[in-house]
C-alpha cells in the first residue's frame, strides 16, 4: 500500500512517472473546502474533475469517495443509489462529474458527513471549542448521518470485492449538526451549551443540503453501524492515541 499526498502528486496534473502501475486505487483526494468552491470553481474543477480523470488514466480500478452533496436535500427522505443527482453547490457539481470521470471500472462510494481522529473535522473542532467555550452555535435545519471513516474504510474493503458501481455507504440513524454535537459532548464528557442556529443564520457562501440520509437499495452494500456507536469508536480512537 502506498499513501500519496499533494506534496507527492498534485491530482489536477499528470501523474508522476515514478508512480508504479497500481493494483487498485483509494481515490480520497479532492478539493473539499465548499465555501471556498463556490469562489474559485475552477480550482474545484481542476482538482475534483480533472484529477479524478488523471487518477482514473492510472488505469487501475478505482474506489472514488463522494458525496451526499450531489443531492438537493429537496427529496426530504432517503437518498437511494437511483435517485436522480441534483447538486446545489460547486462542490457538489464537481464531486459529481468527478463521479462521471472515473471511467468504467470504479466503485463510487457516496458517503456523508464523515469524521475521524485525525485531520481536520466536525468532531474534532467541537472537542477543540467545547473544551474552551461555555456556548457553541450549530445549525440545527439540516440533518445528514455523520459517519467514523474507521467504519467506512472497514465496509471499503467489502465494497471492492462487489461489482463496480455507485454504492450509498453511510453510518446509520440520522441527525442534525446540533444533535451530533449534543452527543459529542455528552460522550466527551464536556459541559459545553449547544444553541441551535439556521442554516440561513449561519449564512454561509455555498447552500447545503436540508436533507442528506444516504441509504442504499442495494442488499449487497455493506450496512454500517449507527453514528452514536461511530463516535463512540472514534473517540475511542482519539484516546488510544492520545491525539
Ligand atoms: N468530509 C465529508 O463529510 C465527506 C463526505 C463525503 C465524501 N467526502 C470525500 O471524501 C474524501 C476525503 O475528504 P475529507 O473530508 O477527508 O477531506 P480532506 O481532509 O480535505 O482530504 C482531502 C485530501 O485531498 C488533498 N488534496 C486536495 N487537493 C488535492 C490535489 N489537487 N491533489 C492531490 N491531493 C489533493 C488534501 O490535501 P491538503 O490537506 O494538503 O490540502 C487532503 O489531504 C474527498 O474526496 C471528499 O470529497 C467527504
Amino acid at each position: 500500500m502506498t499513501g500519496v499526498d499533494l506534496a507527492e502528486w498534485n491530482v489536477a496534473e499528470a501523474a508522476p512517472s515514478w508512480l508504479a502501475a497500481p493494483d487498485l486505487v483509494l481515490h480520497a483526494a479532492a478539493w473539499t473546502d465548499v465555501d471556498g468552491a463556490e469562489a474559485n470553481p475552477d480550482g474545484a474543477e481542476r482538482a475534483n474533475v480533472q484529477g479524478t480523470r488523471n487518477v482514473a488514466a492510472l488505469g487501475a480500478p478505482l474506489v472514488y469517495y463522494s458525496s451526499d452533496y450531489v443531492f438537493s436535500g429537496g427529496k426530504g427522505s432517503p437518498y437511494f443509489e437511483s435517485d436522480p443527482t441534483d447538486p446545489l453547490s460547486v462542490y457538489g457539481r464537481t464531486k459529481l462529474a468527478g463521479e462521471q470521470a472515473t471511467g468504467e471500472q470504479a466503485w463510487i462510494m457516496r458517503s456523508s458527513w464523515l469524521f475521524g481522529a485525525s485531520g481536520h473535522n466536525f468532531l474534532r473542532t467541537m472537542l477543540k471549542l467545547g473544551a474552551e467555550r461555555e456556548e457553541v452555535t450549530v445549525v440545527d435545519d439540516q440533518r445528514g448521518c455523520p459517519t467514523y471513516v474507521g467504519h467506512l474504510a472497514a465496509a471499503t474493503r467489502r465494497i471492492v470485492e462487489l461489482p463496480f458501481g455507485i454504492y450509498h455507504v453511510a453510518a446509520d440513524g440520522d441527525c442534525s449538526w446540533k444533535e451530533f454535537t449534543e452527543a459529542i459532548f455528552e460522550q466527551a464528557g464536556l459541559s459545553c451549551r449547544v444553541r441551535a442556529i439556521t442554516t440561513a443564520e449561519l449564512n454561509r457562501p455555498a447552500p447545503r443540503p436540508a436533507y442528506s440520509v444516504l441509504r442504499s437499495e442495494k442488499p449487497e452494500t455493506p450496512r454500517l453501524p449507527h453514528w452514536r456507536q461511530g463516535l463512540r469508536d472514534c473517540l475511542d480512537e482519539i484516546e488510544r492515541l492520545g491525539s
